[in-house]
């Protein structure tokens, strides 16, 4: 528990329930993209006709259709594996928590990004791991860096990536850094994971294929989660990795929850069977495209100059940065939120060794276009005063 400390998340999700604010800060997925009408009939149909199967206990690892449909998606992408590769998650972050539990020792030494993902560093943290984290820049984390880390004679258990549309920086990791990153974890002999739930949502450019796709000697595990393109309530996501370590996450798992929901698992199987994927991803594209678009283009017109932010090609973030002496999270307390009446989530929290204070992450998923526009430009307005009167 020494470990296990309130996290910034959760004190800053609080914002999201007060009606004054405008909030920027969880990755909320927007709810009137949930496909209500289809999940409707789903429900209803899984349970009064399926009712006494889907309301069952089941195998631990995940009804096997659920198993078999994910296998052939992960195909889609170039992963070569079958169903008994797949293990279903509550949500990718259990995979997170499976995962430290599997490999990490205390004092075992995890490579990041820098930043990276908080909610990792909150599943990974009672297992006690040491950090050590790569600079993130446009095309994901930095490798040429990596390498020159990893000559120094490391012992490194795993190596965590958001390799697309990067929480919290919203870049997405090269092709040619993907092929890199793979040789290089054979060269040293670690496992990479690959954590990636954002990557059904890209709106502009190419697909580049998962890190998993390269892997030829099962040192990749891969999650995956149907929590930004279904709803994250369902909490449903999924691992792919070699047998060996599928087989551990599913001790680990049966521990932890025994299975994950029957109901949910065939509502999303059946989902996937009788409903149009690919339309609902394309309004969800659509909708994400827009509001960024939307989001930067009043971040333009109403921020200081300097203030720098990334332009992501996918997912739900884009990355802030500040002047070098400007403290985020001071501000955020002092300024943007009782003056601006806006919340975002201060950089700082996202580093695992050295914290970087001017930095913000901002989501743009969940508020409506006109709150949208009025919370970034009450949030430049509160940017601009604090300016010149610094
Ligand atoms: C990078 C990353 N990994 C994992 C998760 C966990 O998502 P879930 O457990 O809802 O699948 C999130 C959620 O925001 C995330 O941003």
């Amino acid at each position: 528990m020494k470990y296990v400390k309130p996290s910034a998340i959760r004190e800053l999700l609080q914002f999201g329930a007060n009606p004054d604010i405008i909030s920027f800060a969880g990755g909320y997925p927007d709810p009137q993209l949930f496909p209500l009408e289809q999940l409707t009939d789903i429900f209803h149909t899984a349970v009064s006709q399926h009712g006494r199967n889907a309301l069952q206990y089941t195998v631990s690892n995940g009804i096997p259709r659920l198993r078999e449909q994910l296998a052939a998606k992960m195909e889609g992408e170039g992963v070569t594996c079958t169903a008994d590769d797949v293990l279903i998650l509550q949500g990718g972050q259990q995979g997170l928590d499976l995962v430290a539990k599997m490999f990490i020792n205390p004092g075992d030494l995890i490579i990041t990004e820098n930043p990276t993902f908080l909610g990792a560093l909150i599943a990974f943290a009672p297992c006690e791991p040491r950090y050590k984290a790569v600079t993130v820049d446009e095309d994901g984390m930095v490798v040429d860096e990596l390498e020159e880390m990893l000559k120094q004679n490391l012992k490194v258990k795993f190596l965590y990536t958001t390799p697309d549309f990067h929480n919290p920086t919203g870049v997405t990791l090269s092709l040619q850094r993907r092929k890199r990153l793979i040789e290089l974890a054979n060269q040293y002999d670690f496992i990479i994971l690959e954590d990636s739930p954002y990557r059904d949502l890209r709106y502009q450019g190419t697909s580049v294929p998962p890190i998993k796709s390269f892997d030829t000697e099962g040192r990749v595990i891969y999650l995956g989660s149907f929590s930004k393109v279904l709803a994250p309530g369902l909490r449903i996501g999924w691992a792919v990795a070699s047998r060996k370590i599928t087989e551990g996450l599913g001790l680990l798992k049966l521990a932890a929850d025994t299975q994950t929901s029957t109901l949910n698992m065939v509502a999303v199987s059946t989902f996937l069977d009788t409903c149009d994927v690919n339309a609902l991803l394309a309004s969800i594209r659509q909708t994400y495209l827009h509001k960024k678009e939307l989001m930067l283009d009043t971040m333009r017109k109403t921020f200081p100059q300097h203030v720098s932010f990334t332009d992501p090609k996918g997912g739900l973030f884009t990355w802030l940065t500040f002047a070098k002496d400007f403290d985020a999270t001071k501000f955020l307390a002092e300024k943007a939120v009782p003056l601006a009446k806006v919340a975002y989530v201060p950089g700082a929290t996202f580093y695992p060794v050295t914290q970087e204070m001017n930095h913000a992450r901002l989501s743009y998923s969940l508020q409506s276009d006109q709150l949208l526009v009025e919370g970034i430009s009450r949030l430049g307005q509160v940017l601009r005063d604090h300016q010149h009167h610094a």
